[in-house]
């Protein structure tokens, strides 16, 4: 029997991204006060931070000796910022238009439209900022820091998360195929999951083959992500979501339940959990929180 504790993990590894967020972030009283505030708004108090526990949870696949610690907490505090600025831009009227996100206004509510565009704006730069910092003269870190930036910024573009929103937006009010559906989650919510799995790997100086096996693992929980996601939208109510529930149908969205309904989307759901399972076979137990966060990903009622 496996002596992990995943939910001492989750509370201490949560509490490990709150305050890597907190170290990153800008004080409130740097000028401009209320960009600096609504960026604060934005990213701290919720949240299920998971992909700095993504981070976090493949970085635990390295020697422990060889995995620096400030680099892997830079690297979730940046992914958590891409992630925020995303849910800022398309919470905005011109996107899904939403006043709640987080169980709290969203930003152009608590703020105003231009400061929610300049919030995202802004966390995007100051993730690759943190993320590029000079960390010390050994060259190796200096090359992970590369490659995390080339992930990173892949993930966030037009043949990523952006690519995918534009996708999303397109297709309102239409049909998708099933492979243009899936297409367009893995890119608007998988790529971002892919890379922050990346992101630990590579802190982690994993092996390619290591890393071509953490790969499958991502893609599948990234596109289960998504389509759970769906489902709540469709069965979840807005006070357990923090945000407002049958959104996709009320704007005609393509979704999983919407084009394939309730039943298809949960079995799919269920069966990207057992592809993610199986990915891992090679792993020990130094695997187990990338094992626990698939179950919490396809499980979660949020
Ligand atoms: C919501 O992401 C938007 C999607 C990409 C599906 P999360 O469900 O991770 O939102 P937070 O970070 O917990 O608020
Ligand atoms: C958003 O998908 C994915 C992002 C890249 C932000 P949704 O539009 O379904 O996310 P929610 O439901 O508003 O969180
Ligand atoms: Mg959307
Ligand atoms: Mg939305
Ligand atoms: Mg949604």
């Amino acid at each position: 029997m496996s002596l992990f504790s995943f939910e001492a993990w989750l509370a201490s590894q949560s509490q490990r991204a709150e305050n890597a967020l907190l170290q990153y972030l800008d004080s409130d009283t740097a000028i401009p006060q209320h960009l600096h505030s609504a960026m604060r708004y934005a990213v701290l108090g919720g949240g299920k931070r998971i992909r700095p526990l993504l981070v976090f949870a493949a970085s635990e696949l390295g020697s422990v000796d060889q995995v620096d610690g400030s680099l892997v907490n830079r690297a979730a505090s940046a992914i958590e910022m891409i992630h925020t600025y995303s849910l800022v831009h398309d919470d905005l009227p011109c996107m899904d238009d939403d006043d709640l996100r987080r169980g709290r206004p969203t930003v152009h509510k608590a703020y105003d439209e231009a400061t929610a565009l300049l919030v995202g704006d802004a966390l995007q730069t100051r993730a690759f900022e943190i993320l590029s910092y000079p960390v010390g003269p050994d060259p190796k870190t200096g090359f992970a820091q590369l490659r995390m930036i080339a992930s990173l910024a892949h993930a966030s573009g037009s043949k990523g998360m952006a690519g995918g929103q534009a996708i999303d937006l397109q297709n309102v009010g239409k049909k998708m195929d099933l492979p243009a559906l899936e297409e367009m989650h893995a890119m608007k919510t998988g790529a971002l999951l892919i890379c922050a799995v990346q992101l630990g790997g590579i802190a982690a100086q994993l092996s390619n083959p290591a890393m071509a096996q953490l790969d499958t693992y991502a893609k599948a929980i990234g596109l289960a992500f998504q389509v759970v996601d769906d489902i709540l939208d469709a069965t979840a109510d807005s006070a357990t979501l923090g945000k407002t529930a049958g959104k996709d149908a009320a704007q005609d969205k393509p979704t999983y339940v919407t084009l394939k309904g309730l039943d298809y989307a949960n079995e799919l759901a269920n069966e990207l959990k057992g592809r993610a399972l199986n990915s891992l076979n090679e792993f020990g137990p130094q695997a187990d929180a990338l094992r626990h966060i698939a179950h919490l990903v396809v499980d979660r009622k949020k």
